[in-house]
């Protein structure tokens, strides 16, 4: 399967996804055919080129309307022929004209266990919920903010040090939720791309 990964910063996920297909090439099921984001100078950038990827840019500043923007990004994925989209720290939200494309073939990871804290904040607000657990969702992305079906979900424990870390700025919460987050989301995009799959109302079934 052709893999465009779209980014917004680290590129941790998209990351972990260039070494797993590294280690397992054609085995894998998915080769990554270019990485896009919304705003240049990322890391995600870097790292894609630095593995040789094709790359892409566009940012909503340089369209007169989101909704050219939503057009422009669907445009510049399209050139890539993907069967499979993954926002991995894509922090947009696609307009209409990006689901109508890729509605039904693109995941997005999420680090809080939804339909718990949606939206940008998700690890800030399960923390100052004071949930004992949290952790991170692989979904597909529907026409809401973090509420398409949900594939896959890993659990990671709050730990009490971490309302301090996070207030001091730290993050140590969301490193946790990232080693596993990368992991499950390398997994769930391999199965999907290998096994094919199914998406019934919510329910989504991996052939
Ligand atoms: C991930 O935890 C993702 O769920 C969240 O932002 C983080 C991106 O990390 N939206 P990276 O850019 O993949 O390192």
């Amino acid at each position: 399967a052709r893999l465009v990964v779209l980014v917004s910063g680290s590129g941790t996920n998209l990351q972990a996804l260039i070494d797993r297909i590294a280690e397992e090439g054609p085995a894998y099921g998915a080769e990554i055919v270019a990485v896009g984001a919304d705003r240049t100078g990322v890391e995600g950038l870097a790292r894609a080129e630095r593995a040789g990827l094709p790359t892409f840019v566009c940012r909503v500043g340089d369209h007169a309307t989101r909704e050219a923007w939503d057009r422009a990004l669907t445009e510049a994925t399209a050139a890539y022929r993907p069967d499979l989209v993954v926002s991995a720290g894509f922090m947009k939200i696609v307009g209409k004209e990006f689901i109508a494309a890729y509605g039904g073939r693109f995941v997005n990871t999420h680090p809080a266990l939804l339909p718990s804290f949606p939206g940008a904040h998700g690890v800030r607000d399960a923390l100052a919920y004071g949930a004992k657990v949290t952790g991170c969702t692989v979904h597909f992305v529907d026409d809401g903010v973090d509420t398409g079906p949900i594939i896959a979900q890993g659990v990671v424990e709050v730990r009490d040090e971490d309302h301090a870390d996070h207030e001091a700025g730290g993050n140590a919460l969301h490193e946790r939720i990232k080693e596993v987050e990368r992991r499950l989301l390398v997994d769930v995009v391999g199965r999907l791309a290998r096994h094919g799959y199914r998406i019934e109302g919510r329910k989504v079934t991996i052939k």
